[in-house]
This record gives C-alpha cells, sequence and structure tokens, in this order.
C-alpha cells in the first residue's frame, strides 16, 4: 500500500475529489493548510517586501491506495490539480506497513 499527500489549490479540490472517485479511490483525508514552495509564496500573493515568507491557503488530501493503484492516483491528481501556474502542488507518495478496518478488524488491503 502507499500513502499519497498531495498539495493542491483549494478551488481544485471538489475536481480532484470527483476524478478520484472516478479512479477507483475508496476514501481520502482533506485538511486545510497553509504552506510555501520554491517561491516562498512570494510571487503567489502579495503581501508587501516586509515579510519574509508567505505563507499561501493550500488543501492537503491523503489517500491510502493499493500498490497497484498508486500510479492512476497520482497521475489523477497531477492531471486535474494542473493549472500550468506556479502554486499547483506537490505530491509525495510513502509506502504504507498496515491499515485496519475498525469495525470488521479487516486488515491490509482489505482495510482500504
Ligand atoms: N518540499 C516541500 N516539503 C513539504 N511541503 C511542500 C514542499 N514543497 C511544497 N510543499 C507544499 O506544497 C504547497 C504547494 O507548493 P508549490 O506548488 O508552490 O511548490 P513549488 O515547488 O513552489 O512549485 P511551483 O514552482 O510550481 O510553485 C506548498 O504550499 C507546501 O504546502
Ligand atoms: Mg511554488
Amino acid at each position: 500500500m502507499k500513502l499519497i499527500i498531495a498539495t493542491i489549490k483549494p478551488f481544485k479540490l471538489e475536481a480532484v475529489r470527483e476524478a478520484l472517485t472516478s479512479a477507483g479511490a475508496t476514501g481520502m483525508m482533506v485538511t486545510e493548510i497553509k504552506g510555501y514552495g520554491a517561491q516562498s509564496g512570494h510571487t503567489e500573493i502579495y503581501r508587501g517586501a516586509e515579510y519574509a515568507v508567505n505563507f499561501v491557503p493550500k488543501v492537503r488530501i491523503e489517500l491510502v491506495v493499493a500498490d497497484a493503484l498508486a500510479e492512476t492516483i497520482i497521475s489523477t491528481i497531477e492531471a486535474t490539480a494542473k493549472t500550468g501556474k506556479i502554486g499547483d502542488g506537490k505530491i509525495f507518495v510513502l509506502n504504507v506497513e498496515e491499515a485496519v478496518r475498525v469495525r470488521t478488524g479487516e486488515t491490509g488491503a482489505d482495510a482500504i
């Protein structure tokens, strides 16, 4: 299993959610965050030169998926979240040791 963590522009959330559901994602976590990437937020939102770093609102989505589905999920996020402008986000992929569905006690891929 893989944990896919992606930051996206907030206005893209609904389109990304729909595309991921169509692609076979069975669940996800969503968090409103602030962050910055290579531009330190400077060129995305101007708030005056006095600030060393400007945090920019983003949405963080997290999905745990079976290994076989990971590439599809990644490419779906990439295609759906892209505007071509700076700040489109990042996708990180981590290995997942274990998952448990609390209601049934199922584990591993059966739990996702
Ligand atoms: N190296 C990183 N580690 C952790 N989070 C990051 C990293 N880079 C970006 N992020 C997160 O992703 C969000 C979006 O990053 P962003 O798309 O601006 O990356 P970038 O490298 O600056 O690319 P671009 O040049 O397209 O803007 C940031 O606000 C931050 O929350
Ligand atoms: Mg950036």
